[in-house]
């Protein structure tokens, strides 16, 4: 049943020149069959360069909808509209022009996982891979770093000479992830090693070995002659980091984190859009050209 279902899935994109992308935090069958996996950074890239006919995205909304903003004139469907991020909505209405009013040269630096709405408002987006590259390049001194004041707070850390006001968003998932689980999987695995995303808590970041975006932690663990690692981020990574190394061990914190919304992007859905070609991200014309701008800006800055 399911092999027939991957099948039609196969043919489908085929014949219709589709191509599908799908985040590291995606269901693992999904991973199995996408054209490209990746990080946000990594598949922000691909759908700006993207020949295909169709995009289809399993992600959540506002990678569909940067997908739609970098590559206006095609098709990109999502296997499920509703599967958002909710810290891409954590911005109180009015603060960014109320944080504009109050410090000179200020930029607002805005993480990828953000709504189009929030990116129109923005000099520039980041994504966790390239957020301390591109800050430390801009010539300003004021920062508003939205939404996430996990990352924010890090890269504050990475770079002191720049004053770098904090958003009130977190990622629920990340923001989850308990110090005292991650204490109790060192004293379980002493030898492990800790890979950790910037979106956790302060806490957990300080008893990691080493911290980075999805695909740095992949890369990171591929790399490494450690044979065990504790992984703080969302569990979806764990098809990766085991097809590519099969000899090393990989353990979560006892609460596995998981991203529900990611989940939404089932084998069941992907096969439904590809047959309807249903479920087409939208950003209307007037915020799809200002939320370009610093998305733009972000793929030249990061190169
Ligand atoms: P990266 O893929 O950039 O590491 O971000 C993680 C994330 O939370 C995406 O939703
Ligand atoms: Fe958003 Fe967190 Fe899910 Fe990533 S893991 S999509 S940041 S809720």
């Amino acid at each position: 049943m399911k092999e027939q279902m991957k099948n039609k899935i196969l043919n489908l994109k085929a014949d219709k020149k589709a191509v599908i992308l799908a985040h590291y935090y995606a269901p693992a069958e999904v991973q199995e069959l996408a054209d490209h996996v990746g990080d946000s950074f990594y598949l922000a890239k691909i759908a700006k360069k993207s020949a295909a006919d169709i995009i289809v995205f399993c992600g959540v909304s506002f990678m569909g909808e940067s997908a739609k903003i970098l590559n206006p004139e095609k098709k990109v469907l999502m296997p499920d509209l509703t599967a958002d991020c909710p810290m891409a909505h954590m911005v109180a209405e009015g603060k960014i022009e109320e944080m504009r009013s109050k410090y000179d040269e200020l930029a607002v630096v805005c993480y990828i996982n953000s709504t189009a709405e929030l990116k129109s408002k923005s000099d520039v987006c980041v994504t966790s891979s390239n957020a301390i590259e591109i800050v430390r390049s801009l010539p300003n001194k004021n920062i508003f770093f939205i939404p996430d004041r996990n990352l924010g707070r890090y890269i504050a850390e990475q770079i002191p000479e720049k004053n770098i006001i904090l958003n009130d968003g977190c990622c629920p998932i990340h923001e989850a992830i308990s110090v005292d689980e991650l204490k109790d999987e060192k004293a379980k695995h002493p030898s492990a090693l800790v890979l950790t995303h910037p979106e956790c808590r302060a806490e957990v970041l300080a008893l990691s070995d080493y911290i980075g975006s999805t695909s740095e932690i992949i890369n990171y663990a591929k790399n490494s002659p450690a044979l065990e690692f504790i992984i703080c981020t969302e569990e979806g990574v764990a098809y990766k980091l085991t097809a590519d190394n099969p000899d090393k061990h990989f353990y979560f914190p006892k609460t596995r984190p998981l991203c529900r919304d990611m989940k939404l992007n089932t084998l069941e859905k992907l096969l439904h859009v590809l047959e309807t070609e249903e479920n087409e991200v939208t950003v209307d014309g007037d915020k799809r050209a200002s939320a370009l701008s610093p998305l733009d800006k972000m793929l030249d800055l990061a190169r």
